[in-house]
């Protein structure tokens, strides 16, 4: 006890704790990565917080946050339990990958979801030729507005989530489509909710859970976009034939035929829905909301978007499609596209861990069960590895003599055990799609439209402001 009691002596500094609401009133919950940049600068690289009676501790910088996640990996590989999860249909085997607790079954969904992604073509030519023909409808859809004035958001949107509907459902959607509208509509709701107060309140204070009714009122989006899941996965498992695997979701049904095993291991159905609903939550508007960001600094920076041009121009000309292959030789749009990540900053809190055991990080004592909120805002701009961390500066990825570099504190797909599984896709949507627009239209702001705004808007993830642009063939 004496032992214990001498650890806690080190526990990391922070604001003082008021009687049960802790820390909370301190924090911008629109803006948590500027509060924590405020504690930050007082408190050091390691600062604690407390939402009413739960510890948290936000490391900061990228010495410290790569120390944690790769360094001491296994040891913040945890993530926080939610009770109010189990409203919307997790439970023991079942806890989908992004929020499952550290342990075999999350292990095991895991490797199953990498190899599967790659099997279906991650990181390979096949995914590749299908990014590519998605590029040509979203090209074909831009072209059909005809020099109007129009938000690309939607667009952008169906293009990313129909890559991920290719590799789980073996199909795509026309933009247009009843269904695809649908899913995107029930997505967005969910989303919103849960970055709305009260569902953070409800995470910490789960007792106010038991209030009748209040569980089916709060979560009612996500309830639906689940319900909606089941029926897509219920009509594809009518055509399901165990011989052949057309997909994710097939492979996915024939682990779940191995029996006993297998369903230990977390190949059930209520699994299955939750796994493609964090494919889809994870995988769609990450992508699309980077890309949005990159096309904004191209309307912002007239220049910059004249270079990338030269360079399609010069590398791969006006006709054929761009491929992953012309990636090292087009250095500036691939420091223009790491550096619209970097500065567009998404995830600026990342995801959040919790110890897995008790740890130690820079002289400081971090308990087993503490949440750990990985602040990649301060690695993606911290002002001892980046030259003008808050400028859209595309010379941060390019050497002296214009070659492409990456620096190590370019993370923002995190790192580690939890690393983002998608980010190879990821990295290939925003090569292609971004390079394929550029190659067929000049993005410009339209003269009557005000000049959209450099910062962003947060809700899970950092997005731009709502914008309209004009797009000009080539
Ligand atoms: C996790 C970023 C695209 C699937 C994450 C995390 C980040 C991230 C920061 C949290 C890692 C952590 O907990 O430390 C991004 C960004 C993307 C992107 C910036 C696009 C630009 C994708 C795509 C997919 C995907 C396309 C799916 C195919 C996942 C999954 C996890 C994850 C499943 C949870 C991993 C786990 O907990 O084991 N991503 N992501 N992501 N991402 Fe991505």
């Amino acid at each position: 006890f004496m032992k214990r009691r001498k650890k806690w002596r080190h526990y990391p500094p922070g604001p003082m704790s008021l009687p049960f609401v802790g820390t909370m009133p301190y924090i911008d919950f629109h803006n948590p990565h500027l509060s924590f940049n405020k504690f930050h600068k007082k408190f050091g690289n390691i600062f604690s917080l407390q939402n009413c009676w739960t510890n948290l501790v936000v490391l900061n910088g990228y010495k410290t946050v790569k120390e944690a996640l790769v360094h001491k990996s296994d040891d913040f590989a945890d993530r926080p339990y939610f009770p109010m999860y189990e409203h919307v249909g997790y439970g023991d085997k079942s806890e989908g990958i992004v929020v499952a607790r550290y342990g075999h079954v999350w292990k095991e969904i895991r490797k199953f979801t990498l190899s599967t992604l790659r099997d279906f073509g991650m990181g390979k030519k096949s995914l590749e030729e299908r990014v590519t023909e998605e590029a040509g409808f979203l090209c074909s859809a831009i072209k059909a507005e005809e020099g109007r004035h129009f938000d690309l958001r939607f667009l952008v949107n169906n293009a990313v989530c129909n890559m991920i509907c290719t590799i789980i459902y073996g199909e795509r959607f026309d933009y247009g489509d009843e269904v695809f509208r649908k899913m995107v509509t029930l997505f967005e709701n969910s989303l919103s909710e849960e970055a709305g107060f009260l569902t953070q309140l409800l995470n910490v204070m789960p007792i106010l859970l038991r209030i009748p009714g209040l569980p089916q009122k709060v979560f009612r989006g996500q309830k639906a976009y689940m319900d909606f899941i089941d029926v897509l996965i219920q009509k594809h498992m009518e055509t399901w034939n165990p011989e052949y695997t057309r997909d994710f979701t097939d492979a996915f049904l024939k682990e779940m035929s191995k029996g006993k095993e297998a369903e230990e291991n977390g190949f059930n159905y209520n699994n299955l829905c939750l796994v493609t609903a964090d494919l889809f939550a994870a995988g769609s508007d990450t992508t699309s909301t980077t890309l949005r960001w990159a096309f904004l600094y191209m309307l912002l920076h007239p220049e910059t978007q004249s270079k990338i041009h030269k360079e399609i121009d010069m590398v791969i000309g006006r006709e054929r499609s761009p491929t992953m292959m012309d990636q090292v030789n087009m250095p500036y749009t691939n420091a223009v596209i790491h550096e619209a990540q970097r500065c567009g900053d998404i995830t600026p809190v990342g995801l959040p861990h919790m110890t897995y055991r008790d740890t130690e990080l820079q002289g400081y004592f971090i308990p087993k069960g503490t949440t750990v909120i990985t602040n990649l805002s301060s690695v993606l701009k911290d002002e001892s590895v980046w030259k003008k961390p808050n400028e859209f500066y595309p010379e941060h990825f390019l050497d002296v003599n214009g070659q492409f570099v990456k620096p190590e504190a370019f993370m923002p797909f995190s790192a580690g055990r939890r690393v983002c599984l998608g980010a190879q896709l990821a990295r290939m949507e925003l090569f292609i799609f971004f390079t394929t627009l550029l190659q067929k239209f000049t993005f410009m702001l339209p003269e009557d439209q005000p000049r959209p705004r450099k910062d962003g808007h947060f809700a899970l993830i950092n997005s731009p402001y709502p914008f309209k642009l004009q797009a000009i063939p080539r």
